[in-house]
């Protein structure tokens, strides 16, 4: 019989077509049953629910049923049936099965029970096969698609801004550096220091930090732009919210001020989760379940809201908008401040605040996400926009719970003269950065951006604890496997 093309899962549990013959392709999950029928649970992908195949014994070769284990891949032509015992509208009466691949059990690392995440980090190259990274990845998909959607519609063009730079954007000097010299033998100056003109691009040359420096060219032409590549900081933090390549998304808006630029990222990160609500809500039951599951053994007032009700609870309300200089006052009279339960105490104006402190603010003090402007100068980058005050900067962090710091973004210094003043006190070279100074020469205008960290958004929407399981392939110090 001719056999029409592969199903996926996803919509073979949503058709109506009983007593229609199908063909489904996938990994097995599990194999049970007794020596009259078997039940197959197949997982291709597509969702987060298995599949089940029912398989009358004796219809079946002995020794091909004994090759269906975990972790086998399967062709199954067979019927579509209403499905009584699995909880699932359809199952398949199995007619043909053909082994794809054999799976070599005794060394197969996944088995049908659960690996802690720590372990599964270990295999990333087979934990997609889990229901919990099947689900993220789902979910991640979903997420860079609404980023697009939502600039789309909102006329902002997408710009591909470079990954090799030589300019380093926040003036931090946490930087990979990209070179094809022969580092045991380096061409040297006549000073003795290596000599970056016989390097491949004839200078010094790094994995961008951002891709905000040429995204402001881009709007101060173009209007509303945003960029979403991968970013790059060799920092040395060993933390569950650092990556060392991490995916941002910068928009960059001529004639915006910070307020247009607060409400912007309001909207957009509202945006994301609502569209996460709207069209992953399987994985996001699933993923529910599993953070319950974790937190079991916490104490009651430990654990986190449930993920949806977080979800929804952000999409209600308001984030909360106030100064640095606000901020700091309510964490130096905090009870945690007081009784010196800070690890980095709040001494006053000036103090950089850390997660614990954006935490405090966003969880315990207004239980909300909360939205900090105009921090000293002093702690942000060359870029950031000075207040009449000469002290402060029209800086915006946007806090999450469980997350701290989420976005960072600011309206920029649109006046030649005062951001060449910043480049030299903080020790910028003007002649490296003359193209980015061009924009303030010709026809300047107010502008303002920020930056989303895309697995920074991803731990808040799947309620996963650490950063390295909401990307595939995490990089991060000693860690640059698979
Ligand atoms: O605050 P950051 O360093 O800002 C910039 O890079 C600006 N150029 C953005 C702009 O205005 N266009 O980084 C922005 C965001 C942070 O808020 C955080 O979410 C994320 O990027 N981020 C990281 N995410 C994962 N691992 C890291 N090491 C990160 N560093 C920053
Ligand atoms: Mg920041």
């Amino acid at each position: 019989m001719e056999q029409k093309r592969r199903t996926r899962i996803v919509d073979l549990l949503k058709t109506s077509e009983i007593g229609q013959q199908t063909n489904v392709k996938g990994w097995v999950r599990t194999k049970r049953g007794n020596k009259h029928v078997n039940f197959i649970a197949l997982n291709d992908g597509s969702c987060i629910h298995n599949l089940q195949i029912v398989v009358d014994v004796p219809n079946f070769d002995e020794e091909l049923l004994k090759r269906i284990t975990t972790g086998a891949s399967v062709s199954i032509i067979g019927e579509i049936c209403e499905s009584t015992g699995s909880g699932q509208k359809v199952e398949i009466q199995a007619k043909e099965i053909e082994i794809l691949g054999d799976c070599d059990v005794d060394k197969y690392p996944l088995q049908p029970k659960k690996h802690s995440l720590e372990f599964l980090r270990e295999i990333a190259h087979l934990r997609f096969r889990t229901n919990t990274f099947g689900a993220i990845a789902r979910v991640r998909h979903s997420m860079i698609f609404a980023v697009h959607e939502f600039f789309t519609k909102k006329g902002f063009l997408n710009i591909h801004t470079p990954i090799i730079t030589a300019s380093d954007a926040e003036g931090a000097g946490e930087m990979f550096k990209v070179t094809t010299l022969d580092l045991d033998n380096t061409p040297k100056t006549e000073e003795g220091q290596i000599d970056y003109s016989k390097d491949f691009f004839g200078k010094a040359t790094n994995l961008t930090v951002s891709g905000q420096l040429e995204g402001e060219l881009a709007a101060l032409a173009m209007g509303e732009i945003y960029t979403f590549g991968p970013t790059f900081r060799a920092e040395n933090s060993n933390t569950t919210r650092h990556l060392s390549e991490f995916w941002m998304i910068e928009p960059e808006m001529a004639f915006y001020n910070l307020d247009d630029n607060m409400d912007l990222a309001e909207e957009f990160l509202k945006y994301l989760i609502k569209y996460a609500l709207d069209n992953c809500s399987d994985d996001l039951k699933f993923l529910s379940q599993r953070l319950q599951e974790e937190e079991k053994n916490k104490k009651a007032d430990e654990r986190s809201m449930e993920l949806i009700e977080k979800l929804e609870f952000v999409l209600a309300h308001d984030f909360i908008r106030l100064t640095y200089s606000e901020a700091i006052d309510i964490l130096k009279n905090s009870k945690p401040n007081k009784k010196g339960k800070f690890k980095y105490p709040i001494t006053g104006f000036g103090s950089d605040l850390q997660s614990e402190h954006e935490r405090f603010l966003v969880e315990k003090h207004f239980k909300k996400p909360v939205i900090l402007t105009d921090y000293p100068k002093d702690i942000k980058a060359f870029y950031m926009k000075l207040n009449d005050d000469g002290n402060t900067v029209r800086a915006m962090d946007v806090l999450f719970p469980q997350i701290g710091e989420i976005i960072g973004g600011s309206q920029r210094e649109d006046s030649l003269e005062k951001l060449t003043g910043r480049m030299k006190e903080m020790d910028i070279p003007e002649e490296e950065m003359w193209w980015y100074l061009d924009t303030r020469r010709f026809g300047s205008v107010e502008h303002s951006g920020f930056g989303l960290g895309f697995e920074r958004m991803m731990l808040f929407v799947t309620g996963m604890g650490n950063i390295r399981d909401v990307i595939p392939f995490p990089r991060a110090p000693k860690t640059a496997e698979f």
